[in-house]
């Protein structure tokens, strides 16, 4: 057993065509870890639709998938319209005849103090994270119930298990994700409606730099300021298993959840972090 320093290549653990005819709806899946999901997803066979509310994600999302002869579309989506979400996961259903997974990754966050958090800047961060989250699993429950089963995986994170200051929105609505995960795997069971998520560690997506770019006089560390050095020493010393994750990592997660090795696993919370958390719980 080789102990890996960088990200295995899917090739090694999934073999060719493990999702073929499948069906999977990534929000968020025009960049970062959606996108390292929507890549992946399409390399193993699965026909991917890529949702999120900006064009030029999408087109580029689209380009990098169809040019490598793999299987995808998209559809421009904001999460946080119930009606909108309906449509659109009513249309790739009629249009693929089925749905078998959804993965719910669209997110949005960035640091703000509590106290003078905006009820707008609120409920901007929580409507995404976790009303987007709700809504899409509800409009893809009866499609997947007619169907005779399906997965859903939603992206989690790992700050509210101790509390993170700046992120009062993003923790609140990651929290109720996970119960909404568990409550969902629960009563969807008998539906065979797998529901599970996974909580990414520290990946340093353009997405997460920006929104982990604390206000100049917050007094928390910009972790991604002075770049690789300082990123290479937090890896060190922060991340037990030595190194930032990537999007693969928690691609990686998704594609066995979405696979037949998936099938007895429902209402898990699976962190993907090199161990970074728990260490950090550590006096
Ligand atoms: C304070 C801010 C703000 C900021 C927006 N607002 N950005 N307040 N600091 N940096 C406030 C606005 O002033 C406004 O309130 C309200 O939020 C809504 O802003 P809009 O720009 O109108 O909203 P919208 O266009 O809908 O943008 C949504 C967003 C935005 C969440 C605010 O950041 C976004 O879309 N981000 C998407 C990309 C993203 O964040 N990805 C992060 C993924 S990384 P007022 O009161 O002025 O009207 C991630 C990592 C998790 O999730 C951590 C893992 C370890």
């Amino acid at each position: 057993m080789t102990d890996s320093t960088t990200t295995p290549a899917h090739a090694q653990v999934f073999r060719p065509g493990l999702l073929d005819g499948q069906v999977a709806l990534v929000t968020g899946g025009g960049t970062g870890i959606g996108l390292g999901i929507s890549e992946l997803l399409a390399e193993l066979g699965a026909h991917v639709v890529i949702a999120s509310r900006k064009p030029e994600h999408l087109e580029a999302a689209l380009a990098s998938i169809t040019a490598r002869g793999y299987k995808a579309s998209v559809v421009q989506l904001d999460v946080r319209d119930p009606e909108r979400v309906k449509q659109v996961i009513t249309d790739v259903a009629e249009t693929h005849g089925r749905i078998d997974l959804l993965v719910n990754n669209a997110a949005g966050n960035f640091y703000a103090p509590s106290a003078t958090l905006s009820p707008n800047a609120w409920k901007a961060v929580v409507e995404i994270d976790l009303y987007g989250t709700f809504y899409c699993s509800q409009a893809v429950y009866p499609i997947m119930a007619k169907q005779g089963g399906g997965r859903i995986v939603s992206t989690s994170m790992t700050l509210h298990y101790r509390g993170w200051p700046l992120m009062a929105h993003a923790t609140a609505a990651k929290a109720g994700v996970d119960a909404l995960t568990k409550t969902l795997a629960v009563e969807w069971a008998p539906q065979r409606i797998r529901v599970n998520a996974i909580a990414p560690g520290p990946i340093p997506t353009e997405g997460v730099r920006k929104a982990f770019t604390p206000p100049a006089d917050s007094g928390v560390p910009d972790l991604f300021a002075a770049a690789e050095e300082r990123m290479a020493e937090y890896a060190r010393k922060g991340i037990p298993l030595g190194r930032w994750g990537s999007p693969r990592d928690v691609a990686n997660m998704v594609a066995f959840l979405a696979s037949p090795a998936g099938d007895w696993i429902t209402g898990g919370i699976f962190v993907v972090d090199g161990g970074e958390w728990l260490a950090k719980a550590q006096p």
